[in-house]
């Protein structure tokens, strides 16, 4: 079996994606029809070849113009059964799956319709494809931490439908410790917690340390500049605290896809993962970016099954749906 068939065929679990950056032009395209917006490109390819960011803050603006043909219910379900379907295709078995609710409720769509369209599409691509999946409420951390206490507080009567709450946007002022209360309140309610520590950011290392001590996470998404740090790498490797790389989304946004990182944490014993972000911007699934780190680090079949294995590990699922995951990988590469 070649090494791309193995990479196709692994069973994969996805930790890192944001739900609005999977969509696609194509998709865009179809909602702002259906909702009577004009968009001012002539098609999906058009507006593909216009897509243009080299840094955190230029790529979020496209990201967050991209969202205004989001409007009703059918419209996260749409998003959400299309990511969830191109997910299956890539033998992705469970995702944890982002999403922003205040870049929909700030533009006057209720946090009831965004999840209700994401929660139908969920329950129907499990039903009809097996693909598991959870959500993660992020906030935005450049604007205010009593927005997103509110948004804390709006969840709240859907919270049997939320694992977990993240932080995103724009890092730049924004630390940890600006949302210190509102993730002990998530905490509180039985929420698990992560927060993006985005790459190459001013006081990055800082901001890495403060997600462990200050806010005690459950996980770190992105978290690259750990390895500037020997005790850090050292206290994530012993706390088995996860970290969600996204080369191809690091290739576009910093200097390089990070993949010498990923190595280095591999060999450092740290839980690194592989994961896609904004897969509709940055042109590649989860697939795409595992492809990326074997060629780049020459990894073999249990090098690939390691990053699979690890997300497995750190996903917010019981135990012994976990192991059921896990000796799934154990049989690919059995049959490789
Ligand atoms: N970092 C910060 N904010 C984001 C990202 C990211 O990787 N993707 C979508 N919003
Ligand atoms: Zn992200």
């Amino acid at each position: 079996m070649s090494i791309e068939r193995f990479i196709h065929d692994l069973p994969k679990c996805e930790l890192h994606v944001h739900i609005e950056g999977t969509l696609e032009p194509e998709l865009k395209f179809k909602l702002a029809a259906r909702n009577g917006i004009a968009l001012p490109f002539a098609d999906p390819k058009a507006m593909r070849a216009s897509y243009a960011f080299h840094d955190l803050p230029s790529f979020l603006a496209l990201y967050y113009g991209g969202m205004e043909v989001l409007l009703k219910e059918p419209d996260f379900y749409d998003l959400t059964m299309a990511y969830l379907a191109r997910a299956h295709a890539q033998n992705v078995r469970y995702a944890e799956i982002f999403f922003d609710p205040q870049a929909h409720t700030a533009r006057g769509v209720s946090f009831d319709t965004v999840i209700r369209g994401l929660r139908r599409a969920q329950t129907d691509a499990e039903n009809r494809l097996g693909v598991h999946s959870q959500l993660i409420l992020c906030f935005l951390r450049d604007w205010s931490a009593e927005f997103a206490m509110a948004t804390l507080l709006e969840s709240l009567p859907y919270k049997q439908w939320i694992v977990g709450v993240g932080l995103d946007s724009d890092e730049k002022n924004n630390p940890p410790a600006k949302f210190a209360k509102v993730f002990a309140r998530a905490r509180e309610e039985g929420y698990l917690l992560t927060m993006h520590c985005d790459v190459n950011q001013e006081d990055s290392v800082a901001h890495i340390w403060d997600c462990v001590n200050l806010i005690g996470v459950d996980r770190i998404d992105h978290g690259c500049n750990a390895l500037e740090d020997a005790v850090l790498c050292r206290v994530l490797a012993e706390r088995k605290l996860c970290l969600t790389v996204c080369p191809i989304s690091n290739a576009f946004v910093t200097d390089g896809p990070q993949t010498d990182v990923v190595g280095k944490m591999m060999d450092l014993g740290m839980r690194v993962t592989i994961n896609s972000d904004d897969p509709a911007y940055f042109g590649g699934y989860i697939e795409e970016n595992l492809a990326l780190v074997q060629s780049k680090l020459g990894l073999g079949r249990e090098g690939l099954a390691t990053l699979s294995r690890n997300a497995f590990e750190a996903a917010w699922l019981p135990r012994a749906v976990k192991d059921g995951y896990l000796a799934m990988v154990d049989d690919c590469l059995a049959r490789a």
